[in-house]
């Protein structure tokens, strides 16, 4: 069996009386992307919060590499939120600074690399993400789907080995959304594992290897692309919305 980077088990959470998950069991292997489903306020983005560490778990473990981390205090969680990268469902890239401070940001927060070596790993971030010499651009200046890969861009620049992609497609046009999905593909072919929530099932299963179907606060579904889409559930079954 492949290896297992990193481990949900029996995770609870509530706000006040609102329980949010009952008991959520999720493992990621190495290099595999799991789709994440659920219809809207099921708590897809509090639990990708939760893997970060900015959602503290009721009850349950969250596990890196074998190593649990969810009770860990505030400053101990650096080194997983590393590791494990957000990429928020807003795109969230700072407004009034340009493309390479916003990708360079995270390398001067936790690095000690020099200008060159920062200015060298922009640039190269920015053939990856098909935006080749934007370094100067202001964000406002961007499509929306560029912005959303800047965005990506910059959860990517520390070499995590896990990214949580909250809805990167939402909003976007097909053509956008075929890039953002070419280059979740391109990370994909580099190895890294990831956790895609998303209403775009499409998507989902065009770059996911499992899907996962968040319901009621458990998980009701855990299985590949195909299977999902010949599911007899009728719960999974709501989401299959180009199914015969
Ligand atoms: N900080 C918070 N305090 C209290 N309640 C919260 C908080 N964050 C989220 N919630 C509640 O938790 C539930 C799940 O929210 P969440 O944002 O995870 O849903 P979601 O599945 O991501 O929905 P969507 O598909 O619309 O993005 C909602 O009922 C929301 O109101
Ligand atoms: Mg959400």
């Amino acid at each position: 069996m492949s290896e297992s980077i990193l481990e949900l088990k029996n995770v609870h959470k509530s706000f006040g009386k609102n329980k949010i998950h009952r008991g959520i069991d999720i493992t990621l292997k190495k290099g595999e992307s799991l789709g994440l489903l659920g219809g809207s306020g099921t708590g897809k983005s509090v639990l990708l919060r939760s893997i970060i560490g900015l959602e503290r778990i009721d009850q349950g473990e969250i596990i890196f590499h074998g190593e649990r981390y969810d009770h860990l205090m505030e400053d101990e969680l650096t080194p997983y939120r590393i590791k494990i990268s957000y990429s928020f469902q807003s795109g969230a890239l700072f407004d009034s600074i340009n493309v390479f401070e916003n990708i360079a940001y995270p390398l001067f927060e936790h690095t000690n690399f020099s200008y060159q070596q920062i200015k060298d790993k922009v640039r190269d971030m920015l053939k990856l993400i098909d935006l080749p010499g934007r370094e100067s651009v202001m964000p406002s200046d961007l499509s929306g789907g560029m912005q959303k890969r800047v965005g990506m861009a910059r959860a990517m620049i520390l070499n995590p080995e896990v990214l949580l992609y909250d809805e990167p497609t939402a909003g976007l046009d097909p053509a956008n959304t075929l890039n953002v999905v070419a280059l979740m593909q391109k990370l994909k072919d580099k190895g890294l594992a990831s956790i895609f929530v998303t209403h775009d099932i499409p998507s989902a299963l065009s770059l996911c290897d499992r899907i996962v179907v968040l319901h009621e606060g458990k998980i009701i579904f855990n299985d590949t692309p195909i299977k999902f889409q010949t599911s007899s559930d009728p719960i999974v079954n709501k989401f299959n919305v180009h199914k015969d």
